[in-house]
């Protein structure tokens, strides 16, 4: 399907849930780009995506992987969640919420998670929820990368996320406004605690 082509089915389907899928367009090229710079080419770990959207980033995460058994996505909309699976025929996609993420895992760990969930139109018990079961779908060293679109982190539930966030994993980087994107966004990466401050 062409750009414009995806861009509109993309459309449709955020307007058809707008309080799920929180994006108005594709992640931009840039955004993708910093989201999956801890995943060069020829990566040989595994690779999670969470909230797949329009497929955009499912799409640059495979072509840089040698092989799709090292991919798994999840996603919440049937409708997106069966037309990536016709799209990425190879691939595993799995329907259902990030919240049950490591049920629908079978305790399989990743060690690059990209979740592009939009955080900031969840309650505060589902953010909890879902940050709990990332923690567990990570390796000891794996990276998390999510964003957050500006006017998100002003917002109630963004700036709750921000602070939750740092309950349950150590910060890495925050990249700069990529202004590319629609709209403007920047991309956290983060790492699990470590044992000792755990336990500290
Ligand atoms: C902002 S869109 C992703 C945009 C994507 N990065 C792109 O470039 O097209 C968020 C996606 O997360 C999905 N989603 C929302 N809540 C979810 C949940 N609890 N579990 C899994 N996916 C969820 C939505 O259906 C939507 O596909």
């Amino acid at each position: 399907m062409s750009k414009s082509g995806q861009f509109l089915k993309f459309l449709f389907h955020s307007l058809r849930r707008p309080g799920r899928v929180g994006a108005i367009a594709p992640s931009s090229a840039q955004l993708v780009e910093v989201m999956i710079s801890n995943i060069p080419r020829g990566y040989t770990g595994r690779v999670l995506e969470v909230g797949l959207g329009s497929g955009t980033l499912t799409d640059a995460i495979l072509r840089r992987l040698p092989s799709e058994t090292q991919y798994c996505g999840v996603e919440l909309d049937p409708r997106i969640a069966s037309s990536l699976q016709n799209r990425f025929s190879q691939a595993r996609i799995l329907l259902g919420s990030a919240a049950d993420l490591s049920q629908l895992l079978q305790g399989q760990k990743y060690d690059r998670i990209v979740c592009s969930l939009p955080w900031g139109l969840f309650s505060s018990a589902l953010q909890d929820q879902i940050l709990r079961e990332l923690v567990k779908s990570l390796t000891e060293k794996g990276e998390l990368s999510s964003y957050l679109y500006l006017q998100t982190v002003w917002l109630p539930g963004g700036a709750t996320f921000l602070r939750k966030v740092l309950g349950y994993f150590d910060s890495l980087s925050i990249s700069p406004i990529i202004w590319s994107n629609l709209p403007p966004a920047r991309v956290y990466r983060f790492q699990p605690k470590s044992v000792v401050k755990l336990k500290a």
